[in-house]
């Protein structure tokens, strides 16, 4: 089976590719769901076919907060203003955190709450690539002054493959950074463990200190916000009934993050007890690692996920 399906919340009829709200893709190897809104996957399930039985085994290699997808389509039906989705993999960009400078300027950038142009789809024996650009507009320069076109290809085959590319179509040079917020789905958050940091500087964001990480495996018994810097790109995400498979290029910065109890309160997007059902890696340049790109040049990443 292979299909593609436009919807908008608001109307029953999707008039053009760039009208839809939420695109769902079913292939042979994969189901994934996308919104507009951030270019931003939201579940990604491999199929696995066992070879003797002919039976597929779905693994979900993404997480989303139900509560904060079902706050996003309330305020698309009531055409109030959306935030933030929490889940699947958000992008960060220009900035990650909050704004160096100005505290009222959007948390992680304004790349994951702003309308992307679905630019390209192809389907091939492979699976689908589709393509969304992000080009800087009266909405972007509110926040940020500067002239830029980000173009983000999805693969949705046997893996979940992203490649970003950051363009300076200005005549000033540029400093930004950008996270793929990935947030992965766990069966129990005190089962985790994760590989490929073991060597690495990390700033514990909680505590502002600096450590580097002595274990080979990163576990969890508490609130974790971490920002890795000058990492492999390589990691496993295992929690004892699956592992999950991060290749990325380009991505110096890794950020480990989960809420645990209180700060899952704080948020408001997040069910009571959800802070033990994902962990966020994310593959990224930030901090000592921020990009600097000249006028008129570009910078390739790119993330794979099986
Ligand atoms: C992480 C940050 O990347 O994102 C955390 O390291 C932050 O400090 C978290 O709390 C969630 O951010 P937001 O803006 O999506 O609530």
């Amino acid at each position: 089976m292979s299909a593609i399906t436009f919807k908008a919340v608001n109307q029953s009829n999707v008039a053009s590719q760039q009208n839809f709200d939420v695109m769902e893709i079913e292939n042979e190897f994969c189901r994934a769901v996308i919104t507009r809104q951030g270019a931003q996957i939201l579940s990604f399930e491999r199929k696995i076919k066992n070879a003797e039985t002919n039976v597929v085994d779905v693994k979900s290699l993404l997480w989303c907060s139900e509560l904060s997808l079902q706050q996003f389509l309330d305020d698309l039906k009531s055409d109030r203003k959306t935030k933030a989705i929490r889940g699947g993999i958000p992008l960060c960009f220009p900035w990650f955190g909050g704004h160096l400078t100005d505290a009222k300027l959007p948390s992680h950038g304004f790349a994951r709450t702003q309308l992307w142009d679905l630019t390209s789809v192809d389907e091939s024996a492979q699976g689908h690539q589709l393509v969304f650009t992000l080009q800087n507009d009266v909405i972007t320069d509110l926040f940020w002054h500067h002239q830029f076109r980000l173009t983000l290809s999805m693969t949705c085959s046997e893996q979940l493959h992203l490649v970003l590319g950051i363009e300076n179509v200005g005549d000033t040079d540029f400093d930004c950074e950008f996270a793929w917020h990935s947030y992965f789905p766990v069966s129990a958050i005190e089962s985790v463990k994760i590989d490929g940091l073991q060597g690495k500087k990390f700033l514990d964001q909680l505590t502002n200190e600096t450590y580097v990480q002595q274990h080979t495996q990163i576990q969890f018994d508490q609130e974790t916000d971490r920002i890795y810097q000058d990492v492999a790109g390589n990691y496993q995400i295992h929690d004892g009934l699956r592992q999950i498979d991060i290749q990325t290029k380009n991505c110096k910065s890794v950020i480990v993050w989960n809420p645990w109890v209180g700060k899952t309160q704080r948020l408001g997007d997040l069910a009571e007890q959800a802070w033990r059902d994902f962990v966020c890696l994310e593959c990224a340049d930030v901090q000592d690692n921020r990009l600097h790109i000249k006028a008129g040049q570009s910078a390739l990443f790119s993330m794979s996920i099986f």
